[in-house]
């Protein structure tokens, strides 16, 4: 008999509120919170299958074999939860560019975890699902939820309160996403390597890291009040700090490009006329444009008309992760 496989799907989460950096990097806990939004349209399906013949973990990821490291890592933690040892096949499938500042990470282990749960028969609550996910990549641990969500820097030392929770479900308040991507290649630098390299060597990180919480409460004001444009001034202002701890960095990251900047000036055009949009920008050279609803379909036409934007992605708020039936 062949073994049984599970399945599970989970969107991507663009931070209003970024993280950016760690209290602890064996338990990946970050140094202060965030608030995020979870997008329905780019989402990462992943199946877990248990199989006694397998001597290792294997990850198959958009139809090509990859190393299973940090897959494993997680695996791991699962198999000491269950009580049960058996490697898994992962497969795995974005429908949106891996690797590209797209936060492929984060749907990628929130379907891991929902997915491997299953495997292992293991029921587990949302909050130590997101536990989990958070161990595989710290942005994760939001993507277990749908629609508005806060992540917590939590205070244990074990790192069982590091976890994410949901604010507002996506129909509350159904804001648009447009992504203008301006390079889908994988970024030089990834978020891993540039948040240990902006700790150790920014003057601003301290500055940057002092900032979150009071920023995490006014973000979480403007969504329970449903104030767009509170919103948009502490999400452009997060963004905007986190690249400066990155620039302050030695040597310095630059994550954007010309075109990235041409969107951003782009985006604060339109709001100046009257557009309900602002930006966020992650560790990659994308743009992300969040748009009151009904806004969306005129701020993809702008950022698409603009030199170097290599195509545009809408999309709306979506559910957190959850297990799909087998076909
Ligand atoms: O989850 P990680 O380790 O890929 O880090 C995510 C970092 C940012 O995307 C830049 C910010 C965030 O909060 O998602």
């Amino acid at each position: 008999m062949s073994a049984k496989q599970f399945t599970a799907r989970a969107g991507a989460n663009i931070a209003l509120v970024k993280y950016w950096g760690k209290r602890n990097a064996r338990l990946n806990l970050p140094a202060a919170g965030s608030l995020s939004i979870t997008l329905a349209n780019l989402e990462t399906t992943t199946t877990v299958v248990r199989n006694p013949a397998l001597r290792s973990d294997e990850l198959v990821l958009n139809g090509r074999s990859q190393d299973a490291g940090r897959v494993t890592g997680v695996l791991d933690l699962m198999r000491v939860r269950a009580g049960r040892d058996g490697f898994c096949r992962v497969e795995s499938h974005n429908s949106f560019p891996t690797a590209a500042g797209l936060a492929s990470s984060a749907s990628g282990f929130a379907a891991l975890v929902v997915a491997a749960a299953a495997a292992f028969d293991l029921t587990l609550s949302p909050a130590r699902l997101s536990e989990l996910a958070r161990r595989g990549s710290g942005s994760a641990a939001r993507s277990i939820f749908g629609g508005f969500v806060e992540m917590s820097a939590g205070e244990r030392e074990d790192g069982s309160d590091a976890v994410a929770r949901p604010l507002l479900e996506a129909a509350g308040w159904p804001l648009e996403v447009v992504v203008a991507v301006t390079d889908s290649s994988p970024k030089a630098v990834d978020s891993r390597r540039g948040m240990n390299h902006t700790m150790a060597t920014s003057p601003y990180y301290p500055a940057w890291v002092d900032g979150v919480a009071a920023d995490v409460d006014v973000a979480r004001k403007a969504v329970a009040g449903r104030d767009f444009e509170s919103l948009a001034e502490v999400s452009e202002y997060s963004a905007l700090k986190m690249h400066a701890s990155m620039l302050a960095a030695r040597p310095g990251l630059i994550y954007w490009n010309g075109a990235t900047l041409s969107c951003m000036h782009a985006v604060r055009e339109l709001r100046a006329a009257g557009t309900g949009v602002f930006f966020t920008i992650d560790a990659g050279p994308q743009i992300k444009a969040v748009c009151l609803p009904g806004q969306g379909r005129q701020v993809a036409a702008k950022l698409r008309s603009i030199d170097g934007v290599q195509r545009v992605l809408t999309s709306s708020l979506g559910q957190g992760a959850r297990l799909v039936p087998e076909t």
